[in-house]
C-alpha cells in the first residue's frame, strides 16, 4: 500500500472569531503558550513521519510560510547570548518539514481549498488537517490514522462523540462498528439539524484520503454554506471505496473557537514543568475569587 507522504493543511480563512488579533497576523499564528498553533499541527505531520507540507493560503499570510523559513541573524544572536535551548527550537522548527504553499483564490469551502492541492499531491494517498483542532495524543493523531489507512486500505477520518447541542457545528456521520475504535461509514452529512442528524459522532479535522478525492471534488456542487464542502465529496467516495471513520485516541481542542483556544492555552500551559504549579495555584485563587 502505497506510504502516506505528503500533508494538506487549509489555512486560507480569514480568522474573524479572533478579531481584531488576526487583522494584521494569520490566526494560524496565534499562540498556544509560546508556539504558533500551525506548528503543533506540522509537528504533528512530521511526528507520523510525513515531510511534505501543501500549505492552502491566502492574502495576508506569506508570515505562515515565513515562520518556518530560516532566520540566521536571529539564531546567531540567541547563540551569542548563551540562549542555546531556544535557538536550537528555532532551528527545528525551520527544518521540520519541506513548506509549499498555494493559494486558494477565492474562498469556496473547504472542498475548493483541499482540491488546489491536486496537482502537488498526485496520485497518491494523503492527510489532511485543519489547523483549528488541535489534538494533543501520547502517539500523533495522524500516525494513529495512518495504521488504520493500513490496515483497512481505505480513506480514514477521526470523529468523536459530542453532545447533541454541537450536532450541527460537524460534519456527522453514522456507521456500522467493525473493531473497536472504526466504523465503516454508511452516512456523511455536513452540519445537519439535529434532528436530521444520522448520529452524535462528528468529524473532527484530521482526514486520510485516495486521490480519487480530487476528481469527486471536481464535480462536487455548492453544499451548506453555498461552498464547496469536502464532507459532500467524502460522501460520495464513501460509496465508490468505503470509508473508516476511527475514534482517535487524545484531547481535541477547537483552536478556532475563542473558549476553545483559551482551554488549550491552558491544557498546554499545564504541560509545561515551568508553568504548571503557578497556573494550578492561579486557578484555584480564580475559583475561589469567582464562586
Ligand atoms: C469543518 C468540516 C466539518 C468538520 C469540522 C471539524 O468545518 O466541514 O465537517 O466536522 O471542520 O472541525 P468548519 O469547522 O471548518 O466549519
Amino acid at each position: 500500500m502505497a506510504k502516506i507522504r505528503k500533508a494538506v493543511i487549509p489555512a486560507a480563512g480569514l480568522g474573524t472569531r479572533f478579531l481584531p488579533a488576526t487583522k494584521a497576523v494569520p490566526k494560524e499564528l496565534l499562540p498556544i503558550v509560546d508556539t504558533p498553533s500551525i506548528q503543533y499541527i506540522v509537528q504533528e505531520v512530521v511526528d507520523a513521519d510525513i515531510h511534505t507540507v501543501i500549505l492552502i493560503s491566502g492574502r495576508g499570510k506569506s508570515s505562515i510560510v515565513d515562520h518556518f523559513d530560516v532566520s540566521p541573524e536571529l539564531e546567531e544572536k540567541l547563540l551569542r547570548e548563551g540562549k542555546h535551548e531556544l535557538a536550537e527550537r528555532l532551528r527545528s522548527a525551520r527544518s521540520m518539514a519541506t513548506i509549499v504553499s498555494v493559494r486558494q483564490g477565492e474562498p469556496r469551502g473547504l472542498g475548493h481549498a483541499v482540491l488546489r492541492a491536486k496537482d502537488l499531491v498526485g496520485n497518491e494517498p494523503f492527510v489532511v488537517l485543519l489547523g483549528d483542532d488541535l489534538v494533543d495524543a501520547d502517539i500523533p493523531c495522524t500516525k494513529q490514522m495512518a495504521d488504520v489507512y493500513e490496515k483497512y486500505g481505505k480513506s480514514v477520518c477521526a470523529v468523536m462523540e459530542v453532545p447533541d447541542e454541537d450536532v450541527s457545528r460537524f460534519g456527522i456521520i453514522s456507521g456500522e462498528k467493525i473493531d473497536a475504535d472504526c466504523v465503516e461509514i454508511d452516512q456523511m452529512v455536513e452540519k445537519p439539524a439535529l434532528s436530521e442528524a444520522p448520529s452524535n459522532l462528528a468529524i473532527v479535522g484530521r482526514y486520510i484520503l485516495t486521490p480519487r478525492i480530487f476528481e469527486l471534488l471536481e464535480k462536487t456542487d455548492p453544499g451548506k454554506g453555498g461552498e464547496i464542502q469536502l464532507t459532500d465529496a467524502m460522501a460520495l467516495l464513501m460509496k465508490e471505496e468505503g470509508f473508516i471513520g476511527y475514534k482517535f485516541k487524545g484531547d481535541r481542542y477547537d483552536a478556532g473557537d475563542q473558549f476553545g483556544y483559551l482551554q488549550a492555552n491552558i491544557a498546554y500551559g499545564l504541560k509545561r514543568k515551568n508553568l504548571a504549579p503557578r497556573l494550578l495555584e492561579y486557578m484555584k485563587e480564580m475559583i475561589k475569587k469567582h464562586s
